[in-house]
């Protein structure tokens, strides 16, 4: 059977800042899901992550569906009623246009999207994260899909041999979708060259070289270039297929116990360490850590089982002490050097500002001579 699995997600209001959406929003999210989905999708899971709202929808109408953007945009629509309602903060924070046109791309949500044949096995993962940038994906996905120290599968499984492509994107160009499709093995220097850069270049899907299947898919919009201004983190959502042609799920699951430093955190504006936290995790320290959550399900004919939550394990309570270290190690220095994001991509007008001001104040020193070199 094709089935299409499409998560959409968005923030759009939470409690006491940017922590989590309220009971409330939630229940409004679900409810109008519940209701408007009966003939739309086969099934649906509803979750967030941090002050993010992510609807899963498994259903036939292929990726982009007008339908099912529309009912995803309309849930978070009525959600972000309830949230003025409550004086939430943020309310509708992530719904950036006024009217729906077609499609969510653009409009501020994150998708990820997959139309898959579906094995007689079907295990995938749901990955959300809060407080974040798309490329915040780039290495875990580098690691597990191109690196045998993290994939063994890759030495190991025939069906791995052949290697993946990776189709990554250019999320600064504004004009239009500006990718770029290498294969790894082979490209892997070229691969790491562009995926170092996490501000510019985003995996957006990964395939498999093998049967051609799609492995992955990740949300790429930067909020920051839908609106001209910062709105608030991008906070992406990607999906990734498991087992057999693809990478084991503890293969993908490894390079997250890096806690590894990504954009994000407070003001979306530093540099911090991502932390592998349990489905439904709140925000706290300097808004941050950078969170993300995976939820593992199988899907068959379209419908999903219960969700395994993949972080929820004694091993990532050793993760998460470990990358709260490495939260502190930076932050300790404060707006130092790497600990804040360069000037560039700092997400707050209010230092280009300051910045212009404090240029007018420069002067050269009257009386000194340029040093004349002999
Ligand atoms: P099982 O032998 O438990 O199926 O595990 C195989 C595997 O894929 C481990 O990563
Ligand atoms: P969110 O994008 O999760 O709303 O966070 C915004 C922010 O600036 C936190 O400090
Ligand atoms: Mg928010
Ligand atoms: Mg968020």
């Amino acid at each position: 059977m094709r089935t299409t699995l499409s998560v959409i997600k968005a923030d759009i209001g939470s409690v006491g800042g940017h922590i989590k959406p309220s009971a409330q929003v939630l229940k409004a999210v679900r409810d109008h899901i519940e209701t408007q989905g009966k003939k739309k999708i086969i099934d649906h899971f509803i979750s967030h992550t941090g002050d993010d709202i992510a609807i899963l929808m498994t259903h036939t109408g292929g990726v982009g569906n007008e339908g099912i953007h529309k009912m995803a945009w309309d849930a978070f629509v009525t959600g972000t009623n309830v949230a003025k309602s409550q004086g939430l903060y943020g309310a509708g924070q992530d719904l950036l246009k006024d009217a729906f046109s077609g499609n969510v791309k653009g409009m501020g949500p994150a998708v990820a999207e997959m139309e898959i044949e579906e094995r007689p096995n079907e295990p995938f993962l749901f990955f959300a994260a809060d407080k974040t940038e798309p490329g915040a994906y780039n290495l875990p996905l580098f690691l597990g899909f191109a690196d045998p120290m993290y994939c063994p599968g890759l030495m190991l499984s025939p069906s791995m041999a052949a290697g993946f492509k990776f189709v990554i994107m250019d999320v600064n160009n504004t004009e239009g979708d500006r990718i770029i499709e290498l294969n790894s093995p082979e490209d892997s220097y070229d691969i790491a060259a562009l995926l170092r850069d996490n501000g510019r270049f985003v995996v957006e899907s990964i395939w498999s070289r093998h049967t051609g299947d799609q492995a992955a898919s990740v949300s790429t919009s930067r909020l920051r270039n839908i609106a001209g201004k910062y709105t608030g983190k991008d906070d992406p959502v990607h999906l990734v297929r498991t087992q057999a042609q693809f990478p084991a799920t503890g293969e993908i699951l490894s390079p997250y116990s890096i806690g590894h430093y990504v954009a994000g955190t407070m003001r979306g504006s530093h540099n911090g360490p991502m932390m592998p936290c349990k489905q439904n995790t709140t925000i706290s320290f300097f808004d941050g850590p950078a969170v993300v959550t995976c939820a593992a399900f199988c899907v068959h004919n379209g419908k999903l089982t219960e969700p395994a939550d993949a972080f929820d394990h004694p091993f990532w309570d050793w993760v998460r002490g470990n990358v709260s270290q490495k939260a502190q190690e930076i932050r300790r220095q404060g707006f130092s050097g790497p600990a804040m994001l360069p000037y560039d991509d700092l997400e707050y007008g209010g230092i280009v500002d300051k910045m212009k001001k404090l240029d007018k104040k420069f002067k050269i020193r009257e009386g000194e001579k340029t040093p004349v070199s002999v």
